[in-house]
């Protein structure tokens, strides 16, 4: 059986690393997979890890125009472009502009994660990348429906006390027992990025009373390849950054089997609809069972739309 989920990522004001975090995960992931930029800061993938060597064209506004006409699910992979040239397995849904067309997209998250779900059926796991994520109370967040579908919640941390005390009252705000029995119950689960500044893995999930992933490794070299595109140097491939990936995905995928196994006792299916059909183009014949090692683009080596 494929295991397949939906996984998102998110942060707490000032606690940075989260796009990062869901590049190196992607690229490292060792089935299809499909990034989708969630942000309402706007997108930084196509002006980072893309150079802006991209026409910002597709993504999560015609998505928007698209479902308002009732052909979300018929024009969904339109709107996709390749991660890497030449790898038919790893995908971006672009987001949005600026912070200023986050209305423009309000309306689509439910059907959105409705639609993610369903990507279960053509055994491809999606990574969508939330940004900030709002603490609830005032102001409305209208992702709630990616979070609530979402088999992980990946909050991301850095190790330094600001970065933790910040989390630390995002994770209260959604969660409303803090201990052991929220712990088990809940879909967030604590991902350190850059460990040892001073507090580990370990002791920041305690804090914030979540279980962990483990953590990101601190390297600002080689998280600059992906965060604004620097040319990836030789050891990119063997970086502490991405050597930390593969064991993160590990545990990312013994969660959520754990937690599907305590919640459900088949896949999941989805809500409505008849769930997308796969990619146009095809996707990878072995099912994506491998994990691109290479140091990944040099000059225009990106995916290309
Ligand atoms: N693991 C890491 N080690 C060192 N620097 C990192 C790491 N992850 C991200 N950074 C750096 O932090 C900055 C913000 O990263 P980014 O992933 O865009 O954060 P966010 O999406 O949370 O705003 C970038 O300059 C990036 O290079
Ligand atoms: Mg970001």
């Amino acid at each position: 059986m494929i295991r397949v989920a939906l996984v998102a990522l998110a942060n707490a004001k000032g606690s940075p690393g989260t796009t990062t975090a869901a590049l190196v995960l992607a690229l490292q992931w060792p089935r299809p997979v499909l990034l989708v930029e969630a942000d309402l800061a706007g997108s930084s993938i196509l002006a980072g890890y893309f150079r802006g060597q991209l026409p910002h064209d597709r993504g999560l506004q015609p998505l928007a125009i698209a479902h308002s006409h009732g052909d979300l699910e018929a024009s969904f992979w339109e709107q996709t472009i390749p991660l890497v040239r030449n790898d038919p397995d790893k995908k971006l849904l672009p987001g949005i502009v600026s912070p200023h067309t986050a209305p423009a997209v309000a309306n689509l998250w439910g059907p959105l994660a409705n639609q993610l779900v369903a990507l279960e059926r053509g055994g491809i796991d999606v990574l969508v990348d939330l940004g900030r994520l709002g603490t609830g109370g005032a102001v409305r967040e209208d992702r709630e429906p990616i979070v609530r579908l979402a088999d992980q919640v990946l909050i991301t941390t850095g190790s330094r006390l600001p970065d933790i005390a910040v989390t630390r009252e995002l994770v209260k705000s959604r969660t409303s027992v803090v201990d052991a029995a929220a712990r088990e119950l809940t879909n967030l689960t604590a991902l350190t990025v850059g460990p040892g500044r001073p507090y580990d893995a370990n002791e920041i999930a305690r804090t914030l009373g979540l279980g962990t992933l483990g953590s990101l490794a601190w390297d600002p070299v080689n998280a600059e390849v992906l965060s604004v595109g620097a040319p990836a140097g030789r050891r990119y491939s063997t970086s502490p950054l991405v050597r930390s990936a593969g064991p993160v995905i590990s545990r990312l995928q013994d969660r959520t089997e754990r937690r599907r196994a305590r919640f459900s006792t088949g896949p999941r299916e989805p809500s409505r609809g008849t769930g997308p059909r796969r990619p146009p183009e095809q996707w990878g014949a072995d099912g994506g069972a491998r994990t691109v090692q290479a140091g990944p683009w040099r000059g225009d080596g990106r995916g290309e739309a």
